[in-house]
């Protein structure tokens, strides 16, 4: 393979430099086909993914509320792959401040953030696009990511210093958010049937990976031509989004709609992610979603995704696979995985459904 992840194939515009230039035309590279277009297959619709009390799971002591909370993850796994849940142990004041602090990096001046323009090998820094294949479509947004876990490839020194309290409240934030991630995976390894800590051991136990996506939404002059984020899956093991607190814009499919999530006050939203769905052999999906943009406000929010080590094999737990449900995909290293999707950018749903065995 020659160098094919060390640059990007062209310049790199920032969404929010166009945005704050006071265009009113979107450029063509922004611009998406009429069927991908947010219109297309929308729905306006009162649904919303389910929202979960884990308060009977994390302090109450009444065991038929405690099956009762699982039975509705067990459903919102199987049913939507996305739910939010409330009374998850991460303090809201330490969410609204990490918003606030990365709504602060955001509006610092072009310069100050160029500091940490990042490239396709590892993402880390200040970014505006995924995949490296020259001419693609782009989507109306820039972020910020970092790695936290496993702590050999954390270097702080790639985070911001400004504002000033960055470090410390991400490794705060981090933590907390980590420590919610490490109960929801026995939650899953329980409700999938399988011992409770088969899912962490899976991902190697404590050895898992675990990085931050900052997304920053601008607002867009034409935001029905063009979308946030492109429709994904996201390709790790779950994520945790803390959406923010004003402005909607996330949309999970269901069927053949796209239905809009209305973020309820201090709740995060819990998604899974392709490698729970290989493990669960597809009992679990993970589900697609994008995002759409106003013209109006911008949006940030915070993604933070838990991920199997990169060097196991991950593959449909055996306890998961008889006669009648045989093995769905099969086993690929997380490393192996994230290079494909790293080279390619985000396509729906292909490189989970490339992964299926052919039977
Ligand atoms: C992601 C993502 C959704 C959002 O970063 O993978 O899906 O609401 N973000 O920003
Ligand atoms: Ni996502």
């Amino acid at each position: 393979m020659m160098n094919c992840l060390q640059s990007w194939p062209e310049p790199i515009v920032r969404v929010q430099s166009l945005s704050d230039s006071g265009i009113h035309v979107l450029p063509d590279r922004y611009i998406r086909h009429p069927s991908d277009r947010p219109s297309f297959t929308s729905i306006s619709t009162h649904a919303n993914i389910p929202v979960i009390d884990l308060h009977s799971l994390l302090a109450a002591r009444d065991a038929g509320l405690r099956q009762a909370t699982l039975d509705r993850i067990s459903g919102a796994c199987r049913e939507w792959g996305f739910f939010q849940v409330v009374n998850h142990g991460v303090r809201p004041e330490l969410m609204k401040s990490i918003r606030q602090l990365w709504r602060d990096f955001f509006h610092l001046p072009l310069e100050a953030k160029q500091v940490y323009a990042n490239s396709p090998t590892t993402y880390e820094g200040y970014g505006s696009r995924l995949g490296v294949e020259k001419g693609a479509k782009l989507d109306w947004s820039d972020y910020f990511f970092l790695n936290y876990l496993p702590e050999s490839v954390r270097d702080e020194n790639k985070w911001p210093t400004t504002p000033e309290s960055c470090r410390e409240l991400v490794n705060e934030y981090s933590k907390a958010v980590v420590k919610l991630c490490g109960i929801l995976m026995k939650i899953l390894s329980v409700n999938l049937g399988l011992e409770e800590d088969y899912l962490q051991n899976a991902f190697g136990g404590d050895d898992i990976g675990a990085c931050l996506r900052v997304n920053y939404y601008p607002k867009c002059p034409q935001p029905d031509l063009t979308l946030g984020i492109s429709p994904h899956s996201d390709p790790g093991g779950m994520t945790i989004l803390l959406p923010d607190d004003d402005v909607s814009g996330l949309q999970v499919r269901k069927g053949e709609h796209w239905v809009t999530v209305e973020p309820i006050p201090d709740a995060l939203i819990v998604n899974l992610g392709d490698q729970i769905q290989v493990i669960s052999n597809a009992i679990y999906k993970s589900v697609e979603h994008r995002v759409i943009v106003n013209s109006i406000k911008e949006r940030v929010s915070l993604a933070y995704f838990y991920n199997p080590r990169g060097d196991l094999l991950i593959e449909p737990a055996k306890k998961l696979v008889s006669k009648d449900r045989p093995a769905s995909y099969s086993a690929m290293t997380f490393d192996q995985y994230r290079l494909f999707i790293r080279k390619s950018g985000l396509w729906g749903k292909s490189q989970v459904e490339s992964l299926k065995c052919s039977q």
